[in-house]
């Protein structure tokens, strides 16, 4: 079994945390624990008529934001890693500068010390020197910084097309390889957002 732990936050684009956690449903082998910010459940509702239970459903385990003591929290805990999708430039500053107040900041640190894969999602567009340098700062301590930018060779045709180019790049990184979107040469294809069949969780 994979655990994959998903952290979202309240930057725009919460259909990519929704749409990683859809693709890993597709493979029984992978146990997804989800932590939301209070942010991103605000900006859930502003960007989408998807109900917070659906989203919390795709999870094996959803964990509160404030729970520092949530499983995720300790590096005992073992994964393959994490992906903060979308990041909000709060939460890559915390994870930069080490400020764990919070599970997604927390577990993210935990990930790095344990020296496994970090994925950020970082959505903010333009971006100052501030932004620069902790971006700079997180690629040092080991983080992958991915940015959720559209590809255009594949030829999109729809928001769920760009949206799992990028997804199914960040899986990658986890090593984790999920067909969602045709790779070069190739074709691939899954279940539309918001149609993925809920399964046994256990
Ligand atoms: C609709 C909406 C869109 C937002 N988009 C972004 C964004 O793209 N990037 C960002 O850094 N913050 C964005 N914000 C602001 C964050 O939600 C805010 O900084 C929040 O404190 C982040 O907290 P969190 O990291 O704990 O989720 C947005 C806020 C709203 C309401």
């Amino acid at each position: 079994m994979k655990r994959v732990i998903v952290g979202v936050t309240g930057a725009t684009g919460t259909i990519y945390g929704v749409r990683l956690m859809e693709l890993m449903r597709t493979d029984p082998d992978i146990e997804i624990h989800l932590v939301m910010s209070r942010s991103a459940k605000l900006t859930l509702k502003m960007e989408h008529d998807l109900e917070l239970d659906y989203i919390n459903d795709l999870a094996h385990e959803v964990h509160e934001p404030g729970n520092i003591g949530a499983s995720i929290s300790s590096g005992s805990f073992h994964s393959e890693g994490m992906i903060v999708a979308p990041c909000s430039i709060k939460t890559m500053s915390n994870i930069a500068m080490g400020n764990t107040g919070d599970l997604i900041s927390r577990a993210a640190d935990v990930i790095l010390k344990e020296q496994r894969k970090l994925v950020v999602a970082i959505r903010e567009t333009p971006l100052h020197i501030g932004h620069l340098e902790n971006l700079t700062k997180l690629a040092r301590i080991g983080a992958v910084i991915f940015p959720p930018v559209p590809a255009f060779y594949n030829r999109p045709s729809s928001l769920q097309d760009i949206v799992d180019q990028s997804c199914m790049r960040m899986l990658d990184q986890l090593h984790i390889h999920i067909e969602s979107a045709p790779r070069w040469g190739e074709e691939g294809g899954v279940p539309a957002v918001g149609q993925t069949i809920k399964g046994d969780k256990t």
